[in-house]
């Protein structure tokens, strides 16, 4: 049985967090993060309102990511062992990838490969502080936050809504490990049974 989880939602939910978490505990399991298909730099577009739109579909090799996708589909266990994984002998054939990132559900050709699709989110507030916490390898511009990832978070958002993609929302305030609880616990009875 081959499973593909998408652990999604918005900026500084805990995406991250929570994935390396269900990593570390189930077995046979594979991590692709979206932020590793970020285009480089000088082809990232300057929208209109003067900033680099990072936070768009446009701004992600999505195609490249949809290939790191297929390849685990085709062999899952070859994938595991050139990704460092150990492939449990004795465990049941099962295998799980965990899809992580912001924008996982906005992509037509990936979006019905999911066998779960979370997505955490965190109120604004929480959002924004925890964002101006982190050191990112480039640097948020002056007003990014506010000007250009939020707007770009809430538009992807309802159009996800509005093409009614079934996800399971988490309560990113929860402490980190009541989440990989949840959806340790989600994972199990509801995939793995
Ligand atoms: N459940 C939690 N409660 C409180 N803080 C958390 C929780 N999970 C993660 N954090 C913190 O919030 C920040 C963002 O976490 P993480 O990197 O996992 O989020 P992300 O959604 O992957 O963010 P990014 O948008 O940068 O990819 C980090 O500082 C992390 O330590
Ligand atoms: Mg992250």
């Amino acid at each position: 049985m081959k499973l593909i989880v998408g652990i999604g939602g918005m900026t500084n939910g805990g995406k991250t967090t929570l994935a390396n978490g269900l990593h570390r505990s189930l077995p046979n399991c594979c991590v692709i993060h979206q932020d590793d298909f970020f285009k480089p730099q000088d082809q990232i577009a300057v929208g209109e309102d003067g900033f680099k739109q990072w936070d768009v579909l446009e701004s992600l090799d999505m195609e490249a990511m949809l290939s790191t996708v297929r390849a685990w589909l085709s062999n899952p266990q070859k994938f595991a062992r050139a990704h460092g994984v150990n492939v449990q002998p004795g465990a049941p054939d099962t295998h799980i990838l965990l899809l992580e990132g912001f924008l996982l559900y906005s992509y037509k050709p990936l979006v019905d490969l999911y066998s779960r699709r979370y997505f955490l989110t965190v109120p604004y507030e929480e959002c924004k502080w925890r964002r101006s916490t982190r050191t990112y390898t480039v640097p948020d511009a002056p007003g990014l936050f506010d000007g250009h990832v939020w707007p770009m978070y809430q538009k992807y958002k309802r159009e996800m809504e509005a093409s009614s993609v079934d996800v399971v929302y988490l309560d990113g305030t929860k402490p980190r490990e009541e989440l990989l609880r949840e959806a340790l616990e989600d994972i199990q009875n509801s995939l793995l049974n």
